[in-house]
């Protein structure tokens, strides 16, 4: 029997949990015509929180509206690869622009050798004219239909980028043409690219945060997910199942493919349930909490395994004692580790972690880690 289960970045979960009403709003918003409000999202939350599958199921609804879909990573200079995927499928084909690119034509700054680079101050005006082209094609048998447009991993995007898409997008939904846009990002994408005053429309788009999901959910999932592929559950062996997800949708993932390969035949026991989710939580510290890790400068990780040194939620004014640091000092950092999505602020004074396990993992390699940030 083929495992149904996906624990892999940007891969598409066999059941979607807990995005139905979001999705329906989307929905309704793309019926509702320009200016509503789920046209324009922006979607936070920490990696494996489910954002990249998040902006698939987007693009899977308003193609069912038969809208167009394109996909973008903010990576740099990101916004000049729109420009030549619109012109090349929206422009229209006269001599002038099979002959493109050409030096300092319409916004075009210099050619390389197979690299384009926008003149960065034509850019919103070149993009305006890029996107204005697609939704008039787009819209113009079926008034209907527009372009949907998905921005991941925006945390990265440079700021002049941005800047060009928020300009022109604006002028679209000002001029009422069916467009939306869906950014998603680690939770400092907001803080970090927001300041800046052209872009504040984007602190203006629906937020959308991507949180625990429901145990009840993770449950129901599982169970139909393992019954339609025709393999049952033990009643304990579901609750342990459910209960180690901690409602983290990559953990959901893992623990569905490691208890499933635990199985006794087609059946999935307590037995099966306990190994699979030792499994997963040993897959968890190498696909997520080791890179996490891995990316931090050594004083962030020197926060977090004074946060681990408690078995709960960790009072600040207790880790910047440990750091041997000031309030002031220790904030800057916990202040990062927020926007990266690793810790949160659990009430007023307390962080604790957001990606479950990390607590452990970190116990578990303090001695290397802190041999590593000396
Ligand atoms: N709502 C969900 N229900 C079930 N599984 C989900 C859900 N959302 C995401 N997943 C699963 O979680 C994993 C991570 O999803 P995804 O790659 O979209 O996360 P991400 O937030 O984009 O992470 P990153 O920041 O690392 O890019 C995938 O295996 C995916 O199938
Ligand atoms: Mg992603």
């Amino acid at each position: 029997m083929v495992n149904p289960f996906r624990p892999s970045a940007g891969a598409n979960p066999p059941y979607l949990i807990g995005r139905d009403a979001l999705l329906d709003e989307f929905d309704d918003s793309l019926e509702a015509g320009p200016g509503a409000p789920y046209r324009l999202m922006r979607i936070t939350g920490s990696r494996g929180s489910g954002k990249t599958v998040l902006l698939n199921a987007l693009g899977k609804r308003a193609r069912a509206r038969r809208w167009t879909v394109i996909d973008e990573t903010a990576t740099h200079g990101f916004v000049g690869n729109l420009i030549l995927a619109l012109r090349a499928q929206y422009e229209r084909r006269d001599v002038k622009s099979v002959e493109l690119p050409s030096l300092g034509v319409d916004g075009l700054g210099s050619v390389g050798l197979g690299k384009v680079e926008f003149d960065r101050t034509a850019l919103p005006m070149t993009l305006r004219t890029a996107l204005t082209n697609a939704v008039n094609h787009i819209g113009g048998r079926h008034a209907d239909r527009g372009l949907l447009i998905t921005i991941d991993e925006t945390q990265g995007a440079d700021v002049a980028d941005l800047r060009a898409l928020a300009t022109a997008v604006q002028h679209l939904i000002r001029e009422e043409r069916n467009i939306a846009v869906a950014f998603a990002g680690l939770p400092g994408m907001t803080s970090s690219l927001l300041h800046d005053n052209v872009i504040t429309f984007l602190r203006r788009a629906t937020p959308v945060e991507l949180g625990d999901i429901s145990l009840d959910l993770v449950s129901d999932a599982f169970e139909d997910v393992i019954h339609e592929h025709g393999y049952d559950i033990t009643p304990d062996a579901l609750r342990i199942a459910t209960e180690a997800t901690h409602g983290y949708p990559f953990m959901v993932q893992l623990v569905g493919y490691n208890i499933w390969r635990k199985a006794l035949g087609a059946t999935i026991d307590e037995n099966s349930a306990r190994n699979g989710v030792e499994a997963a939580r040993l897959r968890l510290g190498g696909t997520v909490h080791e890179p996490a890790i891995e990316d931090l400068s050594s004083v962030d990780r020197t926060y977090l395994l004074a946060m681990a040194q408690d078995e709960g939620p960790s009072r600040t004014g207790d880790i910047a004692r440990r750091i041997g640091k000031d309030t002031q000092y220790a904030g800057r950092y916990r202040e990062r580790l927020i926007q990266a999505g690793i810790i949160h602020s659990s009430s007023y004074g307390y962080v604790d972690f957001t990606i479950p396990y990390l607590r452990q993992w970190l116990q578990e390699h303090a001695a290397t880690l802190i041999m590593r940030s000396e």
